[in-house]
């Protein structure tokens, strides 16, 4: 086994998967555009899921690239020698071109080749589908990977729970898949250990999934028009692995971040609570510093991303204040993320700046009501649990997010109202938060007509508030649409005036009028910045993307899908204009 940094196993890989003619792509950014039931991007798949449905990609049928992915339903495993929020995945894909046989060989391959990896094949196992009323047993995978010399008794059959992927949300695409584990060589926890056990012997490094079904709104499941493949590899449990390391934290992309955060708190040797505490704060620090650092600009707030994003900052202040740090301590660690990261992820440098002040803004805030909500926490505490009305006060007067005042009363084995804490949220805010984590497991974005006319509509208001506003430089810092409404964030640093609303709005109903096509050209992303085109920033050289052109008004990078003709839209009406950051707006409107 080669003991490969994260960097070289990164490097690795993508050639070896360019060699068996795969395009690499850019990673997309953190924060899905256009989806609104999803907060972030959780795996490789989620910015391909049009592909995988049946729409060429620009790079044609064999994909191959490093996804930097958030995954907010693992933050209660932080800690654990193997679960991270903020982890980058290593994948390829065939978009209806190869299939079972070739990935499954291709996989074998990279593992275990001595030209690659150099995996000992016997410390190989793996699991696959065990078929149900939905899908058959998956045989086909289970034989290849017996003719590559996996012997069956190293072959385990699991149901859809552990062996079946997607969709990402409660549409889209799926199937079966089949997992990749490494035995660590620990001895077995019990007599049912077997690849999946939580205990820590069985390393998951790699799954295939094999993407043939669309999950539909009425729960069932019908043929993809393509059959597909979609593998993830966890890069820092890959690398942990090949390192010898025994959890993720020890890999060189972690281990500067616990080293400081010990000098900070000047502990040598950390206890187990101790150690918890840091390995949280090293994996949220990263996570909070990725999420800063997408070009987005999304800071934290009380609401979707911004609010994962404070939890994520306040969690970490919480925990430093448990390790005895008692000043602002996140810049620091935030600063090393950015060097250990800038080569690959280049917009960290950009955003440098942004990163720190708003690390720094959100500590000051924080440490300010901390104590003192402590304080009132241990209060609370004396009648053994915590209602409604207490965690919202908690919550509204002291910042506390509810599932750190939950986690205080895990460590205190007492019980938190979450229920009654929503009913008093709700009560207090129109838009509920917990609507918004709950998005996590909702469906993926429909390409409902309505949603598509939004999504033209959207390109529409982008080039219109360059044309009204008059400036060169403002650009989407996020979009947002539902097929009710669409919601678009730009950086501008002051309130519209009714006048500018009404000429932004005037200037998409006059392109609605003009009829205009919508045109759809495939070139490298260097020819679409030449003709100025929008959403240039995440893509590397040579790239080939879609552009689309609205007349000659708007012409931007995108995946689509749109609407053909502008005459298709209706009345654009904005409906709200409001500051959502520092520097950014926001813009929900309508097509009536
Ligand atoms: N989409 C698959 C996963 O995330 C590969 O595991």
């Amino acid at each position: 086994m080669k003991p490969l940094t994260a960097k070289e196993l990164k490097q690795l890989y993508l050639k070896f998967f360019n060699e068996k003619k795969h395009s690499i792509i850019s990673s997309s950014s953190l924060i899905p555009e256009h989806d609104p039931t999803v907060l972030f991007t959780t795996a490789g798949m989620h910015p391909l899921v049009p592909y995988l449905m049946g729409q060429p990609h620009p790079q044609g049928k064999r994909l191959a690239d490093c996804q930097k992915c958030i995954r907010t339903d693992d933050i209660d495993e932080v800690g654990d020698p193997s679960h991270l929020t903020f982890f980058e995945m290593l994948g390829n894909w065939s978009l209806g071109d190869y299939w079972k046989k070739e990935a499954i060989e291709w996989s074998y391959e990279f593992l275990t080749d001595k030209k690659w990896l150099g995996v000992d094949k016997n410390k190989i196992y793996i699991s696959v589908f065990k078929g149900d009323g939905d899908a058959p047993k998956d045989e086909e995978s289970a034989k290849s990977w017996q003719s590559l010399g996996i012997p069956k008794d190293r072959i385990f059959f699991f149901p859809k729970k552990d062996n079946w992927w997607g969709p990402a949300g409660k549409t889209g695409p799926c199937g079966p898949d089949t997992e990749m584990f490494i035995d660590t060589g620990k001895e077995p926890c019990s007599k049912e250990c077997r690849p999946g056990c939580s205990c820590g012997k069985y390393f998951e490094v790699w799954n295939d999934v094999f993407m043939q079904y669309n999950k539909t709104v009425d729960g069932g499941y019908e043929k993809l028009k393509q059959q597909n493949v979609d593998t993830g590899m966890g890069l820092e449990r890959t690398a942990a692995i090949l390192q010898g390391k025994k959890t993720v934290y020890e890999i060189e992309t972690f281990l500067p971040i616990g080293n400081k955060i010990k000098e900070s708190a000047n502990i040598k040797n950390p206890d187990e609570k101790q150690e918890l505490s840091i390995r949280i704060i090293t994996d949220h620090v990263k996570a909070a510093t990725f999420i800063l650092g997408d070009d987005l600009g999304i800071a934290p707030s009380n609401l979707d991303q911004g609010y994962i994003l404070r939890r994520f900052i306040r969690r970490s202040i919480r925990h430093g204040k448990l390790l005895g740090i008692e000043k602002e301590f996140l810049t620091e660690l935030a600063k090393i993320v950015i060097d250990l990261h800038k080569e690959d992820y280049k917009e960290l440098e950009k955003n440098r700046n942004f990163i720190l002040d708003e690390l720094r803004k959100e500590d000051d805030k924080f440490r300010k009501t901390l104590e003192t909500g402590l304080r009132k926490f241990e209060k609370m505490v004396v009648d053994n649990k915590i209602s409604g009305k207490e965690a919202f006060l908690l919550f509204q007067s002291f910042g506390f997010p509810i599932e750190m005042t939950e986690e205080l009363a895990r460590e205190k084995n007492i019980k938190v109202d979450v229920r009654g804490f929503e009913a008093e949220f709700k009560k207090h805010q129109e838009l509920s938060r917990i609507g918004a984590e709950k998005r996590f497991k909702g469906g993926l974005g429909d390409h409902s007509t309505e949603t598509t006319k939004l999504h033209t509509a959207t390109h529409l208001l982008n080039q219109a508030l360059r044309e009204v506003l008059g400036k060169k430089d403002i650009f989407q810092k996020g979009s947002n649409i539902t097929p009710e409404r669409l919601r678009f964030d730009f950086n501008f640093d002051r309130k519209l005036t009714p006048e500018e609303i009404k000429k932004v709005e005037d200037w998409v109903n006059e392109r609605i009028k003009e009829e205009l096509s919508v045109k759809k050209d495939e070139m490298t992303v260097e020819e679409a910045k030449k003709k100025g085109a929008q959403g240039v920033f995440e893509y590397k050289y040579g790239e080939k993307v879609f552009v689309y052109t609205i007349g000659n008004k708007s012409i931007e990078i995108c995946g689509g899908p749109h609407i053909e003709n502008t005459s298709e839209l209706g009345h654009f009406k904005i409906k709200k204009e409001e500051s959502i950051a520092a520097g950014v707006r926001r813009i929900k409107a309508v097509l009536e």
